[in-house]
């Protein structure tokens, strides 16, 4: 139902200078694999198949990972190494993918509206691969929120409850509960102070827009810190009908923090030696 995942990767990764100056954040590894890879195989996962990705200068290195490197194929071709390169042949052999670019970092409504001629006029899933979802052997947090689309067919945000000290890092919902963890959105807000915040259920990386979100965003106003938000433009949508939080089964890292990008290594590197 759901046939396109935009993923947002434009961003400079300030907090990974220097290493970020020349590989886009997107492409640091927790072990031996890049954060999009795994945004893009929880895509995948989830049924969807088309990947759509908001790049930006610097960032052309996305472009050729999702593709066929030929002389290293041919190199590894019948030695035990072959093998390493399986998982991400998979994803090419499965997926397709389109890119355009954002020009200028006007915030997060922003490239998701650059993102509107990839996408078109249906629904769609957003991934923001620095938000590394683990579902732990379960369902992965697109998969599980595509099924709550294909009840309610509305937008949807993926939503989890953190420390009143951690609101102001992120969009903060209040919401009526109408199903387990599926509550109906009545007020949210960008990175609010604690007293602003309306409960501590933040948004995390992972939408379900419906594509009526383009009208809205081509109108809104910059918000916080003089960026395009999407939490404003959802905050329309929500008055206008209806939007869903839904609290995820699973695990999620910041992995745009160094902090989150640390405790994901040790976390998959255990699992690995497991
Ligand atoms: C963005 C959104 C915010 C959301 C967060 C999740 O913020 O604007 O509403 O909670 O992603 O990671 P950013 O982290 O880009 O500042």
């Amino acid at each position: 139902m759901i046939k396109k995942c935009l993923f947002p990767a434009a961003g400079y990764g300030t907090r990974f200078l220097p290493a970020t100056k020349t590989t886009p954040k997107e492409m640091l590894p927790i072990i031996n694999k890049p954060l999009i890879q795994y945004g893009v195989e929880e895509a995948m996962e989830a049924g969807i198949f088309n990947m759509a990705i908001v790049t930006g200068r610097g960032k052309r290195s996305l472009e050729d990972y999702f593709d066929i490197n030929y002389e290293l194929e041919h190199q590894l071709k019948g030695t035990s190494k072959e093998n390493l390169l399986k998982d991400i042949r998979n994803v090419l052999e499965t997926c397709s993918f389109s890119y355009t670019r954002q020009m200028e970092m006007k915030g997060l409504g922003h490239a998701i509206l650059v993102g509107e001629s990839l996408v078109g006029n249906e629904p769609f899933a957003v991934i923001l691969s620095d938000d590394l979802c683990d579902n732990e052997g379960g369902q992965g947090v697109l998969s599980q929120m595509c099924k709550i689309y294909a009840k309610y067919r509305c937008s949807i945000v993926a939503v989890e409850e953190v420390a009143l000290e951690e609101v102001s890092k992120y969009g903060v919902i209040a919401g009526r509960k109408i199903d387990e963890d599926v509550f109906v959105v009545d007020n949210m807000i960008e990175k609010p102070s604690q007293e602003e915040a309306p409960s501590n259920l933040a948004i995390i990386g992972r939408y379900i827009l419906t594509p009526d979100i383009f009208e809205i965003l081509h109108r809104t106003k910059p918000g916080k810190n003089g960026e395009i938000q999407i939490t404003d433009a959802l905050l329309e949508q929500c008055k206008k009908g209806m939007v869903l939080g839904y609290k995820f089964k699973g695990v999620r890292y910041d992995c745009g923090s160094v902090d989150g990008f640390v405790k994901a290594t040790n976390i998959f590197y255990d699992k690995l030696k497991r």
